[in-house]
């Protein structure tokens, strides 16, 4: 059997665009509670880190079994530890691996990582090989040990199908009917110029792999994110993915405030869908296809802040409560008294201060 996801997701596919430090797996259970996005992608891992033995970046590879299609998202410099982390993604059981080519932060970018793959495509169309054969080798059963993955780290992934026996089901399923694991790359228009005929040109043309799909962010890293989303650049990569690529997914990104937004762009620029990212912050009705309209409630934002923070302390028990003060900050607005809410959630340490704070 080959099951590549991205052959048989409905379109218009509406997504949720990972964002380091927000999209976690509470807020990701949150967005499945309240509307399914159609894919939903993890923080990015730093490939380096994890392979080398930073277990506890494992966190950002948390997900739950309502999460279908879950992407992992991997970024990086060294092919060996592409190679390593897109095959810990295989055992932890995702559905596919998808490589950051997007970030402009200076951190990752000056290093060649990130956007910076976008200066350097020779580097960039390796890192595509390298995951590709680590997704491949892990249908064909190569063993964690013989791809030589410190032993500290399968222990890690063991405890993790300890605790999420979902994951494990997963992985074993996939070997099993030698399933196919997709391969993706989000990324940017260009680095200092728009560039994106040429850039996506290199990506469709790595040897010996198709890439599965495409999600174009259409800004350069040089804009990093000033000025508007170009849309008719992502329209023309659309127009160029399908000639060389027909089967290569391209999905636009940039600026979508809205569901409607988001169909009506599908439409206008002949995609095959968009991942929506800052629109989504304290607005999980976003992914809601029926009702677009609904009100949202005072009542509403406040149950979803409160099961927010109860998400976040069931999930990441350790992780220290203030990272859930920006949420509850994106939920509470637009209804009278939302900005001393505001001012008083800024001191909430647990789901019931919040509690306590609504009921005073
Ligand atoms: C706080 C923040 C963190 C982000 N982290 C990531 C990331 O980890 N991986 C990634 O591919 N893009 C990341 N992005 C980029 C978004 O996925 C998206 O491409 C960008 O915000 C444009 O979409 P939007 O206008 O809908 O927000 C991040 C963006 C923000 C604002």
């Amino acid at each position: 059997m080959n099951v590549n996801f991205w052959k048989t997701l409905p379109k218009p596919i509406i997504g949720l665009s990972p964002m380091d430090g927000v999209t976690d797996a509470p807020m990701r259970q949150m967005a499945q509670y309240i509307a399914r996005p159609d894919i939903t992608v993890t923080e990015f891992v730093n490939v380096e880190g994890l392979a080398r033995g930073a277990t506890q970046m494992l966190d950002d590879f948390i997900y739950f079994e309502n999460e279908t299609p879950i992407i992992a998202q991997i970024y990086g410099i060294e092919l060996e530890s592409f190679y390593k982390v897109a095959f810990i993604a295989c055992f932890l059981g995702f559905d596919g691996v998808d490589i950051n080519m997007g970030c402009p932060a200076k951190k990752v970018a000056l290093r060649g990582a990130g956007s910076g793959l976008i200066k350097d495509p020779k580097h960039a169309q390796e890192t595509i090989k390298s995951t590709r054969k680590a997704l491949d080798d892990f249908t064909n059963g190569k063993s964690m040990e013989e791809a030589e993955l410190r032993p500290k780290i399968i222990t890690a992934i063991e405890e993790m199908y300890v605790k999420y026996p979902h994951m494990k089901l997963r992985c074993d399923e996939n070997r099993k009917n030698k399933n196919y694991i997709p391969l993706s790359v989000k990324t940017r228009i260009g680095y200092d110029e728009e560039s994106v005929e040429d850039w996506v040109t290199q990506i469709l043309e790595t040897e010996g792999v198709t890439v599965d799909a495409i999600m174009l962010h259409g800004r350069t890293l040089r804009q990093k994110y000033l000025g508007l989303a170009d849309w008719n650049a992502i329209e023309r990569a659309g127009k160029i993915i399908k000639k060389l690529s027909p089967d290569t997914i391209i999905l636009g990104n940039g600026d979508i405030q809205s569901q409607t937004q988001a169909q009506e762009y599908v439409k206008k620029y002949e995609i095959d869908g968009v991942l929506i990212g800052r629109a989504t912050f304290g607005n999980p009705w976003i992914f809601n296809k029926k009702e677009e309209n609904i009100e949202i409630t005072e009542k509403m934002r406040k149950d979803a802040a409160l099961k927010h923070c109860e998400f976040f302390e069931e999930i990441l028990p350790h992780r220290q409560f203030f990272i859930m003060r920006k949420h509850l900050a994106w939920y509470m607005r637009e209804f009278a008294g939302s900005r001393e809410l505001r001012g008083k959630l800024m001191h909430a340490s647990s789901a019931q201060d919040v509690k306590d704070i609504f009921n005073s």
